[in-house]
C-alpha cells in the first residue's frame, strides 16, 4: 500500500505541477492520472480475487472456523497467520508448521519486506531470512504463475489490515532437505504468461495449478503423491471431530464423469449464500475451502470443469465420510478464535 500511495502521490504532484504551468494540457494529464489510478485499482482487484478465491492464500494464512461448513476464514484474521499444520497431516511433515502472518504489520508480518523478497518467498520458497519454506506452501505451483498475477497478489497483500500476531516458529525434526525432495523450480518467473482465456482447457489448467487442487485430490502413498492417480482422491483428513476423504475428480464414472457443468458449478456457487455454510454440519464437513472458492467467477469454474474433462480417468471409489479416524492425513487442530 505504501508503494501504491507513494506512486499515487507522485502522480498527483506531477499532475498539480503540470496543471499550474500549463492549463491547456490539464485534461490530457488528468486522463493519464485516472488511467494510472485505474490500472492500480485493477491490479489490486485481480490480486484480491486470486488470493481469496483461487490461490486461497488467505484461507491458509488466516484462522478458519470449522464450526461452520468448509471452515471459512474468521473475519478480522485475514492474512494474520497461525493456521497449524502439524506433523501428522502427512507422513512427510516431520514437525509442526504454522502459516506465517502475511499482513503489512512491520514487526510480525511482512510489512518490511520488499516486493522482490515477497516474490522470492512465493515463487522460490525462500523467505526473507533465507530459510527454505516447507512445500505445504505451494510455491512450486506459484513458480508457474504469470508474473503479472504474482505482482497483483503482492499489491493486494499490501492493502490488508496490518495484524499484530506473532506466529510460533516451525519445528522440524530433521532438516527440510532430508524431509522432502526439492521441487523443480524455474529460476525466474519473468517469462511466465497467462494463457488465453478463450482456450477454456488451457485457462482451466492454469487456474487448477494456481489453486493447487492436486495436492488434496491426489492420493499420498508412503508420504509422496502418487501421480499415476492424479486427481483420483482418497486422502483422508482428520479435522477436530470430522473425517473426510478427498473426492475422485477425474472424468471416470467413479469420479465426476457423470457430472454436467451445472452440477459442477453448483458444488461451488451454493456457498455464495451465507445461510448455506453458516451452520455446524457436524461429521459431514469438508476441508475443501468452498466458501473461498465460491467467489470464483462462473467463467473460471467452467474452465476448471473443461480442464478436468481432459485428465486421465482414474477408477477409484472414495468413501467421503469414513466416519472413523483414518491416519493417512491429519489436519492440525484448527484453533477457532472466540
Ligand atoms: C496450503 C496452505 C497455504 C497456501 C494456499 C498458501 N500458503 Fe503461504 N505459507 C503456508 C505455510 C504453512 C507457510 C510456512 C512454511 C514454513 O514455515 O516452512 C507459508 C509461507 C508463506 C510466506 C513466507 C512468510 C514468512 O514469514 O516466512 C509467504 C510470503 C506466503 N506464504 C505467502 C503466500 C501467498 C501470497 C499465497 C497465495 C499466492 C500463499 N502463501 C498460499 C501455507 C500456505
Ligand atoms: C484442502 C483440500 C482440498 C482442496 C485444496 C480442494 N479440494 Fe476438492 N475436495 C476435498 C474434499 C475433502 C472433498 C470431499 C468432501 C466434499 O465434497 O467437499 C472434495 C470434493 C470435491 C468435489 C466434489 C466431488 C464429489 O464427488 O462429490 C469436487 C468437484 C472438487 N472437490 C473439486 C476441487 C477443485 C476443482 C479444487 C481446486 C479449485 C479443489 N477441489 C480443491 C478437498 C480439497
Amino acid at each position: 500500500m505504501k508503494k501504491l500511495i507513494a506512486f499515487a502521490t507522485v502522480c498527483s504532484c506531477v499532475f498539480a505541477a503540470v496543471y499550474i504551468t500549463s492549463c491547456n494540457n490539464s485534461t490530457d494529464t488528468s486522463k493519464e492520472t485516472d488511467k494510472v489510478k485505474d490500472s492500480l485499482a485493477k491490479a489490486v482487484e485481480n490480486g484480491q480475487y486470486l488470493a481469496n478465491h483461487v490461490a486461497a492464500c488467505i484461507h491458509c494464512h488466516s484462522k478458519r472456523d470449522f464450526n461452520k461448513f468448509s471452515g471459512p476464514v474468521v473475519p478480522g484474521t485475514e492474512g494474520g497467520g497461525g493456521g497449524l499444520f502439524d506433523h501428522t497431516i502427512l507422513d512427510a511433515i516431520p514437525g509442526t508448521i504454522y502459516s506465517p502472518n502475511i499482513t503489512p504489520d512491520t514487526e510480525t508480518g511482512i510489512g518490511s519486506w520488499t516486493d522482490e523478497e515477497i516474490l522470492r518467498a512465493i515463487t522460490q520458497g525462500i523467505n526473507k531470512k533465507g530459510d527454505t519454506l516447507f512445500p505445504i506452501m505451494p510455491y512450486a505451483n506459484y513458480n508457474r504463475m504469470a508474473k503479472e498475477d504474482l505482482l497483483n497478489i503482492i499489491a493486494y497483500l499490501r492493502t490488508l489490515k496490518p495484524i499484530k500476531n506473532t506466529v510460533p516458529a516451525r519445528q522440524l525434526m530433521i532438516p527440510i532437505s532430508m524431509a522432502y525432495p526439492a521441487p523443480a523450480l524455474q529460476a525466474s518467473v519473468d517469462n511466465n504468461k497467462r494463457p488465453e482465456r478463450s482456450d477454456a482447457v488451457k485457462w482451466g489448467e492454469y487456474l487448477i495449478t494456481i489453486a493447487d487442487c492436486a495436492t488434496c485430490h491426489t492420493p499420498f502413498v508412503k508420504g509422496q503423491p502418487d501421480f499415476a492417480q492424479l486427481y483420483g482422491g482418497g486422502n483422508v483428513f482428520n479435522v477436530a471431530n470430522f473425517h473426510v476423504g478427498s473426492a475422485n475428480i477425474t472424468p471416470d464414472s467413479s469420479g465426476i464423469g457423470n457430472w454436467d457443468e451445472d452440477q459442477f458449478l453448483n458444488k461451488f456457487t451454493l456457498y455464495r449464500e451465507e445461510k448455506n455454510y453458516n451452520h455446524n454440519p457436524g461429521l459431514k464437513n469438508t476441508t475443501m475451502p468452498l466458501v473461498d472458492y465460491s467467489g470464483m467467477k462462473d467463467s473460471d469454474l467452467k474452465a476448471l470443469y473443461a480442464y478436468l474433462r481432459t485428465v486421465k480417468p482414474v477408477t477409484k471409489y472414495v468413501v467421503k465420510y469414513p466416519g472413523i479416524k483414518v491416519n493417512t492425513v491429519k489436519m492440525g487442530e484448527i484453533k477457532v478464535s472466540k
